[in-house]
């Protein structure tokens, strides 16, 4: 667990990439409004981290959160096919946070849904983003057969399993379903359900436990979300899954995420560096915000969390201001200035 310092808890700021440090000042700022107990150690990963170190995770990044346990982190971007391997994933298996959190909620009524209020549970360490991936040239065609394997072990799945029903109880939620492909993927997601199932019948006399196939969950997802309450699924399909539900309440500017092991977190938003809307002062910084008001819980700081959450409501449903991805004009300083104003009034 994170330590307090002089009163606060420091925590590994990372700007990120693109859209990053446009953000991160903005919930920098708003923490600064609130008086939360964070003191920032500022470090670089990705891009950034490949021009200045020529590493997208530079070893004094890695101590950083060795040392705080936390962080605050903007998105990285990832070269898509060559390149170097995705910093974001190696963060996750560094630090062996296999527990990624990402809620969705509706902000904004008058969208395509009213009260949407779902929460994914996601392994973060295994499946397929293990890695094992590699090229089979044949006849002079290097990438002639692209060959990829996943690992789902029996320990990691019974962990995941033991945070989410955690969870969903010290949450007040209801019920679980689990998203698998048991019936093509029978070893790999197979494990996955089997396990679950089995962790489940110790908490089944106050949960409801569910299980659905992936491919089904997503339909049923995107035809009523009020079905669903808890999601617990393997690596990929967390992430698929985690944007449609971010689609489903106003899209990826207001969902945030938080990556949970033993011995470290780290906060960020669902999306990534939004190279298309960077620099233009246009992103919408609520996201991150979020995933900020999630790590101000995790440190038990609920009531701080709680009025900026209350703050970002007022702002989006009685100020009216809202960012581009939200349908509205307001720039990421004129959304900052208002979630201020709210909370300093
Ligand atoms: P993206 O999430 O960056 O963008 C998708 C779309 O959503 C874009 O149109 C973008 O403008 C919009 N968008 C995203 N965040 C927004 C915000 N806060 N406000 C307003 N609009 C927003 O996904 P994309 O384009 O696929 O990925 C860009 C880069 O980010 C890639 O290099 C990818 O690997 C990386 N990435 C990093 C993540 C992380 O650091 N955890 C997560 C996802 C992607
Ligand atoms: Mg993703």
């Amino acid at each position: 667990m994170p330590a307090r310092h002089e009163g606060k808890f420091p925590v590994t700021l990372i700007p990120g990439d693109g859209i990053g440090p446009e953000i991160v000042e903005s919930v920098l700022e708003v923490l600064e409004t609130v008086g939360a107990p964070f003191s920032w150690e500022q470090q670089v990963a990705g891009m950034a981290a490949m021009e200045k170190y020529q590493d997208p995770l530079p070893q004094v990044t890695l101590d950083s959160i060795r040392r705080t346990k936390l962080a605050l982190k903007g998105p990285l971007t990832t070269p898509v096919g060559g390149g170097y391997r995705s910093a974001n994933v190696a963060l996750r298996q560094t630090f062996d946070l296999y527990a990624n959190v990402r809620p969705a909620r509706t902000w904004i009524s008058g969208g395509r849904y009213e009260g949407v209020d779902l929460v994914m549970v996601r392994e973060n360490t295994e499946g397929y983003y293990v890695g094992f991936e590699h090229y089979f040239p044949i006849e002079g065609d290097p990438h002639a057969v692209a060959i990829g394997a996943g690992i789902n072990t029996r320990a990691g799945c019974r962990r995941i399993a033991e945070f989410a029903f955690d969870y969903a109880l010290r949450n007040g939620r209801r019920k679980i379903t689990i998203v698998h492909k048991a019936n093509i993927l029978k070893a790999l997601t197979g494990v996955f359900l089997e396990t679950v199932r089995e962790v489940g019948k110790l908490y089944e006399d106050k949960l409801a436990i569910e299980d659905r196939i992936v491919d089904a969950c997503a339909m049923q997802l995107v035809m009523d979300p009020s079905k669903f309450d808890v999601l617990l699924t393997t690596n990929m399909f967390g992430d698929i899954l985690s944007d449609l539900m971010a689609g489903l309440v106003g899209g990826l500017g207001m969902a945030p995420g938080a990556n949970i092991g033993k011995d470290a977190a780290i906060f960020e938003a669902v999306h990534g560096s939004a190279p298309d809307i960077a620099g233009k002062g246009v992103a919408n910084p609520n996201a991150l915000l979020l995933a900020s008001c999630m790590m101000l819980e995790y440190v038990d700081e609920h009531a701080t969390a709680r009025r900026i959450r209350a703050a970002i409501k007022a702002v989006l449903t009685e100020d009216r201001v809202h960012t581009r991805d939200l349908g509205g004009s307001a720039t990421t300083r004129e959304m900052t200035r208002a979630i201020v104003a709210r909370l300093a009034s």
